[in-house]
């Protein structure tokens, strides 16, 4: 197996983002928010699972007055023709008037942002503000605005920083890319 590939159950991915670049942008983010989010007391919503190593990464270099808590999103098979709900659970802090700061791991389709972002809007909060490591632009069929998009890439498959494969892949500090089978 060549050196830049990896083996994740019974897949092979290859690096496609350095932890350095994926480390640069993550700066280049908490120095723009800490311009942007001077006085504003923001609370940061980290969604879990995928978002948890972005949001360390990004909240240790936030140097305005700031909380941070994490949200899940539930899914639960539907008995109406709706299908599969979506909750967001975890939510124990007052987030009425606070300037709210999701963060995500990935946009894919945008189905799971806008979800999120409509449950978070019924806690009547001051502004919503979206953080999100990845973007697949080409992917994205919701209408659904990213404040902060630290890196965009094709709608292929990728794992690492977060990002799993059935589980697995989460403790990577680069990006993968799965590579296609002949
Ligand atoms: P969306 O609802 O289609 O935007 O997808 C969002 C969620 O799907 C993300 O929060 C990820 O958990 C997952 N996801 C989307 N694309 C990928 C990927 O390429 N690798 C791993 N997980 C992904
Ligand atoms: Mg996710």
């Amino acid at each position: 197996m060549p050196k830049n590939q990896i083996k994740v159950l019974d897949l092979t991915f290859e690096t496609s983002i350095p932890e350095a670049t994926i480390q640069a942008e993550v700066k280049r983010i908490a120095d723009e928010m800490n311009r942007d989010l001077v006085d504003k007391n923001p609370i940061f919503l980290g969604i879990l699972n995928g978002a948890f190593m972005f949001a360390s990464d990004l909240f240790k270099q936030i140097t305005v007055p700031c909380q941070i808590t994490f949200l899940k999103l539930a899914s639960y098979e539907g008995t109406t023709t709706t299908g599969t709900v979506k909750q967001l659970i975890g939510i124990n802090q007052e987030l009425k008037d606070r300037v709210v700061i999701v963060l995500e791991d990935i946009v894919d389709t945008g189905i799971t942002l806008d979800t999120i972002i409509r449950q978070l809007s019924g806690y009547q909060p001051k502004e919503i503000i979206v953080a999100t490591m990845l973007h697949k632009p080409d992917a994205t069929k919701m209408k659904v605005t990213l404040d902060y998009v630290g890196l965009e890439i094709p709608n292929d498959f990728v794992l690492g920083y977060g990002l799993d494969y059935n589980g697995y892949g989460r403790n990577l500090p680069e990006i993968y890319t799965l590579v296609e089978e002949e």
